[in-house]
């Protein structure tokens, strides 16, 4: 099949390609993103849906490719981003539905999708400040609790999300999907274990572990005013001693009923709301 330069519309300056063929090898580098080898090795990952893509340009994240189904050729918001990503040497792709859907292996995909470039914030530029409340997850494995805490941080105010250890890629799909543009929000953060514990003793927070060991009822703490970094244990094992021993607290949230824990995602949303309980009114809603 052919790919042809389109020559409709503001910005089509040639750099618009139709692509209706899924043997086209830039389609096959866009659909080998779902693979954490090919994010790495490119550094970008794909985010799906309008809105999310004009919300990631607007908050400065670099586009390299702009994805759209025909149907949206002149539709002024996607002519609109079409023209920004050409102007930032960008690559825009006007595709078939076929091709949307192979691309993010969904039956009903988005009609707009992108491919943006990965940011991590480096670890040394970040220290808490009071009142600023950060999440720091133990070796994370399950890529919907990922995505969910890194929403849930943006909704409570988090200043950022540090991964520590062997964690799931914040850049998966699935991660991305499930922050609901969270991701391009939140800074996000990687560390060993020994960076962390490095970093934590020498800008000094107060580390509220959450541990189901915890001797502390986590709505005892006094987070005002303090910095506070949430450190949450792996869904499987928990915080290690190693990590736990780090703590200025360990708290527990008191359960009753049958199940031994919560889940991860759900204990950490619990815990951050408590602790920025005093910043959140509806009146403050922005
Ligand atoms: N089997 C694991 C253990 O023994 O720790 C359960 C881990 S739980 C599914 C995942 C994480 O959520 C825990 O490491 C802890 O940080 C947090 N968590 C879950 N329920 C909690 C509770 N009731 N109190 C404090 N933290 C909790
Ligand atoms: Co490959």
């Amino acid at each position: 099949m052919t790919d042809k330069p389109s020559s409709t519309g503001p910005g089509r300056v040639g750099q618009v390609k139709e692509i209706t063929s899924l043997s086209n090898p830039v389609i096959k580098d866009i659909r080998a993103l779902s693979m954490k080898k090919h994010r790495d090795e490119t550094g970008s990952f794909l985010a799906e849906g309008l809105k999310l893509v004009i919300d990631a340009i607007d908050q400065g994240w670099n586009i390299r490719t702009l994805i759209y189904a025909k149907a949206q050729r002149g539709k002024p918001q996607v002519e609109k981003i079409a023209a920004l990503t050409v102007a930032r040497g960008g690559l825009v792709l006007e595709v078939s539905e076929k091709v949307l859907t192979a691309i993010t292996r969904r039956d009903n995909p988005q009609a707009v999708i992108a491919v943006f470039e990965q940011k991590l914030t480096p670890l040394d530029a970040v220290a808490p400040k009071p009142d600023e409340t950060w999440i720091a997850l133990d070796r994370v494995r399950d890529p919907g609790n990922l995505g969910t805490i890194i929403r849930t941080a943006d909704a409570a105010g988090a200043s950022g999300v540090i991964l520590i250890g062997d964690t799931v890629d914040p850049f998966s799909t699935e991660t991305v999907r499930a922050t609901m543009g969270s991701i391009f929000a939140m800074p996000l953060l990687r560390a060993s274990e020994a960076e962390f514990l490095t970093w934590s003793k020498k800008t000094a927070p107060l580390v509220v572990g959450s541990h189901l060991k915890g001797s502390v009822d986590y709505r005892t703490i006094a987070y005002k005013g303090r910095p506070v970094v949430l450190l949450m244990g792996n869904e499987q094992a928990g915080l290690p001693d190693t990590l736990a021993q780090s703590c200025g607290k360990l708290a527990r949230i008191p359960q009753t009923g049958r199940a031994d824990s919560l889940n991860l995602a759900i204990a950490t949303g619990v815990m951050l709301f408590e602790a920025r309980r005093h910043l959140l009114s509806l009146e403050a809603d922005a």
